[in-house]
């Protein structure tokens, strides 16, 4: 055994200096160091022996191993810092190769910098389910019952009482139910309505709410609010106006205008030549809507808002079909 021990020690010292590959290098491991190779088959021999000859005997073929394995180790460290060095002579004026990196949806983009502008203003974030019941979406908002918006046509029901909201503002409900005077909140999120698909309207889609709630809140601190918000996000050069409107939970209502930015107000396809952009919905709370949250209606008073994410990103971005925004199509999204 011994003498196999040497024989096996020469071969494979000697043999280790014609390596040159990794595959010959593996050829090599698999000789000698393998579970079955020739070191492995002298350890299966080992139990054949006489037992007091086996410590002696193990001891050497622990060498033999050691042995052989610092061999492969070292022609191993040789064979792969030669490979390095080839490589950095490889054409170093190749152009790189470009990582893509990901890029925010335009939505997202639209509405962080809404956020930004609500944030410096002193507004925090808010937020309710996308599953509402009908108390929340209609009834505390002062939806009469027989209201055209609770029409089967436009809303999602689950069951009768539960529903996919058709806007954010009954998180303004929400969050009077859980929260005393002053509120003063922006809730952004999804919202969904039973509407036919098509490039100008989809079945699901963002708003931002707003809601400033205290005692003493005026009309005219909505309007500021609002045409400071515009002008940072559209542009101080901008002009606006606000027209009456009606919303069941606000008294009175307004919508507001601005004059078109494509065409500069003098009228193109887009502002259906009028020269003016409706951009969101607005009004003072109605005295109804604070009876059931428990709030005051003599004391307290406020003002509610609400826009729609995905019209503002299409005209910000010039993109002409609402459908693309949720096809997530890496060909579009790449362009943000
Ligand atoms: N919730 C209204 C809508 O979906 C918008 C709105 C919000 C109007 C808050 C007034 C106050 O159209």
């Amino acid at each position: 055994m011994i003498k196999k021990i040497e024989q096996i020690n020469q071969s494979a010292t000697a043999e280790i200096n014609s390596v040159k590959t990794l595959d010959e290098l593996e050829a090599f491991r698999i000789k000698y160091l393998a579970r079955n190779g020739l070191v492995g088959d002298l350890f299966d021999a080992l139990k054949t022996l006489d037992k007091s000859d086996r410590p002696l005997m193990g001891k050497y073929l622990n060498d033999l191993r050691n042995n052989a394995q610092s061999l492969f180790d070292k022609k191993k460290e040789e064979i792969e810092s030669n490979t390095t060095i080839r490589q950095e002579t490889d054409d170093l004026t190749l152009p790189g190769r470009r990582r893509w990196i990901g890029s925010r949806h335009p939505l997202t983009q639209t509405l962080d910098e809404i956020k930004r502008i609500f944030y410096k203003m002193g507004f925090e974030v808010a937020d309710g389910p996308e599953i509402e019941d009908d108390y929340h979406n209609f009834e505390a908002l002062n939806f009469p019952p027989d209201h055209p918006a609770r029409d089967m046509q436009d809303t999602f029901f689950i069951t009768d009482k539960i529903l996919l909201r058709t806007h954010t503002s009954p998180v303004q409900i929400r969050v009077m139910e859980k929260q005393k005077p002053p509120v003063r909140v922006i809730i952004p999120g999804r919202v969904y309505r039973n509407e036919a698909i098509s490039a100008r309207s989809y079945c699901l889609f963002h708003q931002v709410e707003g809601l400033y709630v205290d005692e003493g809140v005026t009309f005219s601190e909505l309007k500021g609010t609002l045409v400071t918000f515009a002008k940072q996000f559209y542009g101080s050069s901008l002009k606006f106006r606000f027209r009456p409107s009606y919303f069941p939970f606000t008294e009175p209502s307004a919508e507001m205008d601005i004059t078109c930015f494509l065409c500069n107000g003098k009228g193109c396809r887009v502002c259906k030549q009028t020269g003016w952009l409706e951009i969101l919905g607005c009004g003072m709370v109605d005295p109804n809507v604070y009876k059931y949250v428990g709030y005051d209606e003599e004391k307290i008073s406020g003002y509610a808002f609400g826009m729609g994410i995905e019209r503002i990103a299409m005209l910000m971005y010039g993109i002409d079909d609402i459908r693309i925004l949720y096809q997530n199509d890496i060909r579009f999204l790449k362009q943000f």
